[in-house]
């Protein structure tokens, strides 16, 4: 039996329209998604939007529409934006689906039954205005952050989950699993910063508006939007359903891959939720970087960024893609630019890997009528690249094993690199002109095939367009991972030589 994988992305606000840095966490999810059914995973991918919250059903009120058609219209954008950029999920989770809103209940009825939730008094600083309750430290100049008006002291009955029970359970689980929290550095922050200073119960309800899923035995109340978001991750898996196959199955994730300052709800108030249902935690978390614009956040109200489609529009698919795994070291804060993309592009598709293609394909047309095949007459030169082909598919699943997403690309990207440099030191186009050595002219220009193939294999995972094109022009049908071995072609009828990334002119 194939063993299972299940990786999520958080589940976005459809407030507004999704940016270029949602689109950067979905990338790479997808990328990890599909490197994973190559390997012969069972994969289960999931992404979705969380639509309740005070926060939504203000934008709602703004735009004088109800808060689902509000949502509505802005998920379907989104579901046509991750089509553009081919995001393979498996499924689309959104908390106001049906199901999902049972089993949340449900949840929380187990919970409040079991003696983990409890009625309890909740005060806080409140901007009538506004209908938001404010902490002191968020307030600014001791007035209400949004529209600095006065806040007055309230208190309302609400329900707490009793967090503070589960923090030595907690600390000593993060402690003995050091994967859990991924990078290092942000266990330790989850650890010091939070943890350590004392985990308080956490108020789980709201009766200041209505935008949620009720609480089944008191509806004046609604679900806390984190804990309705949060169980997406069983919800969708049929956990609390007649039908609990997939979560059998599924259930623990493999992966929540999620944005560095959502991390604390993923390795704190989820893992104690779990804990409290007596269900197994993920096996990992990773918190990743933000793509920042100009040093600062991409932001509606700045203004500072375009439809993600319109970067496809203009640079291709791969382009897009591409720059999203390859550009940011995964867990740091990365730039986006149009200029980066189009150097980007232009450097390691256009240059180093196009280029590859084009100049290997046409000389094969040209001086072998199309034909490479496997002779065993190589000299040291040749033997030197083809042990590096030999490494690449284990350096790749090393790396990719350890979610470092554009190292793996590092180590392809290198590879083409020097099957460049072995054309420049080969010089073919010389060979070619003594007929004695057609041989050995077959043997470069094969060993380069198997380099572009075996890279292109891999390539499917992160630019499948630009793979397929690759692979379509080899001719091939070796294309999966079990045919990652080199030689594994026993002759090449290549295609007409064509451009496979066109190049970018700068603005
Ligand atoms: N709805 C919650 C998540 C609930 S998960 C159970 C939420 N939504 S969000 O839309 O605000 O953010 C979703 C994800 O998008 C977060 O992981 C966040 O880090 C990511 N990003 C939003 N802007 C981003 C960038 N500029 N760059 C990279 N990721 C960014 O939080």
């Amino acid at each position: 039996m194939k063993e299972k994988f299940y990786i999520t992305t958080p589940i976005y606000y459809p407030s507004a329209n999704f940016h270029i840095g949602h689109c950067y966490t979905t990338i790479i999810a997808d990328a990890i998604a599909r490197f994973k059914r190559l390997e012969g995973y069972d994969v289960f991918f999931q992404t979705g939007t969380d639509d309740h919250g005070q926060k939504i059903e203000n934008k709602a009120k703004e735009t004088e529409k109800a808060p689902k058609d509000y949502v509505d219209e802005i998920v379907e954008n989104a579901k046509d934006l991750w089509k553009t950029l081919k995001i393979s999920y498996d499924y689309f989770i959104r908390t106001t689906d049906d199901n999902h809103i049972k089993a949340v209940q449900q949840i929380f009825e187990t919970l409040y039954k079991q003696g983990d939730i409890y009625k309890g008094e909740y005060k806080g600083l409140y901007c009538t205005p506004c209908e938001s309750f404010w902490t002191e430290s968020q307030l600014v100049d001791g007035k209400c952050p949004d529209c600095e008006r006065e806040v007055k002291e309230v208190s309302e009955e609400a329900y707490f989950f009793k967090l503070s029970k589960y923090q030595k359970q907690l600390t000593e689980y993060i402690e003995s699993h050091p994967d859990f929290i991924q990078p290092v550095s942000r266990k330790n922050e989850m650890i010091n910063n939070f943890i350590k200073p004392g985990l308080a119960d956490l108020c789980v309800s709201r009766s200041s508006f209505t935008w949620g899923i009720p609480v089944s035995f008191d509806e004046k109340h609604v679900i806390y939007v984190w804990i309705d978001a949060l169980s997406n991750y069983i919800t969708s898996l049929g956990y609390t359903s007649d039908d609990s196959t997939l979560f059998d199955k599924f259930w623990p994730a493999d992966l929540h891959l999620v944005g560095k300052e959502i991390v604390r709800f993923h390795t704190i108030i989820w893992p104690a939720i779990l804990m409290a249902l007596d269900l197994p935690l993920p096996k990992q978390i990773f918190g990743h970087g933000w793509l920042i614009i100009d040093g600062g956040k991409i932001s509606k109200s700045l203004g500072n960024y375009q439809d993600p489609r319109e970067y496809v529009r203009t640079y291709g698919v791969d382009a897009v893609r591409y720059f999203a795994l390859k550009e940011v070291p995964f867990g740091n804060d990365g730039n986006f630019s149009e200029e980066a993309l189009i150097s980007r592009t232009n450097s390691d598709l256009v240059n180093n890997l196009g280029n590859l293609v084009t100049r290997t394909v046409s000389m094969t047309n040209k001086y072998l009528d199309d034909k490479a095949i496997r002779l065993d007459n190589d000299g040291e030169v040749d033997n030197n690249l083809i042990s590096e082909i030999k490494k690449l598919q284990n350096s790749v699943k090393v790396k990719m094993n350890e979610y470092k997403v554009n190292e793996a690309l590092t180590e392809i990207m290198d590879l083409l690199k020097k099957c460049n440099k072995y054309i420049d030191d080969t010089t073919p186009w010389i060979v070619a002109k003594d007929p004695e050595k057609k041989d050995y002219l077959n043997t470069i220009l094969y060993n380069i095939l198997e380099g572009i193939r075996i890279s292109a294999i891999l390539l499917q995972a992160f630019i499948p367009d630009t793979s397929e094109k690759i692979l379509n022009i080899l001719a091939t049908d070796k294309r999966s991972f079990d045919d990652l071995e080199f030689g594994q072609v026993e002759e090449y009828l290549v295609k007409e030589a064509q451009i496979i990334y066109e190049r970018i002119e700068n603005k």
